[in-house]
């Protein structure tokens, strides 16, 4: 079932750090979507991805197993000239890829020890300056991108091949590329 709740959203969700840079006053925004199959995910992964430039970031949430590292290696692996590994990066914590729009960052929080970590990492220049792909971002707390575009995957109970997503934003930059990305899907 596909839900569009693509509307200036009232609900108290404190996971969502709203912080206005003065470029959005809309408040945070919204749109559910079922994804039916891996191929969709992929599909939409790609769509979105054509249009990422740097400064843009993609919070992946979700359980183990709901499509985190898919989505993101679907992405990456459509911007590439050569298709190559995307390897998760459950222990490097980051992984680095150029493509052509500029440098790509996935990272995985879920092995985090420490906040401290995210600075020597170079995440929160990356989130200046790269494309960044980022699961388990939980893990950031106070270092959350308030311009990020949260993705929010969740297990569907009754279809063992599909997924729902909730896209989440407050920065109004990504009204745009939701609209466009996700129409094949409303
Ligand atoms: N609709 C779907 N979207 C994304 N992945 C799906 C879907 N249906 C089944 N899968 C499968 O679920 C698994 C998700 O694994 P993974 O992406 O590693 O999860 P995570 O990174 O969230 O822990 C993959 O094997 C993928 O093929
Ligand atoms: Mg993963």
């Amino acid at each position: 079932m596909i839900k569009n709740t693509n509307q200036p959203s009232d609900q108290t969700d404190t996971s969502y750090a709203v912080q206005d840079r003065g470029r959005s006053d809309l408040g945070p925004r919204s749109l559910r979507l079922a994804l039916p199959s891996p191929e969709a995910t992929a599909d939409l992964a790609q769509r979105i991805g054509a249009k990422l430039r740097p400064g843009d970031c993609l919070l992946l949430d979700g359980p183990i197993g709901a499509g985190k590292t898919h989505f993101a290696r679907s992405l990456i692996q459509s911007l590439m000239d050569f298709p190559e590994d995307v390897p998760s990066p459950t222990f490097t914590l980051v992984q680095c890829y150029d493509v052509a729009a500029g440098e790509l960052w996935h990272a995985d929080l879920y092995r985090l020890s420490a906040l401290e970590e995210i600075e020597e990492l170079g995440l929160t220049e990356a989130f200046d300056d790269a494309i960044c792909l980022v699961e388990w971002p939980d893990r950031l707390a106070e270092l959350t991108p308030s311009h990020a575009l949260h993705l929010a995957l969740s297990l569907d109970p009754e279809e063992e091949e599909a997924r729902l997503l909730t896209l989440t934003w407050s920065d109004a930059k990504w009204q745009r590329l939701v609209k466009t990305s996700c129409k094949s899907l409303l």
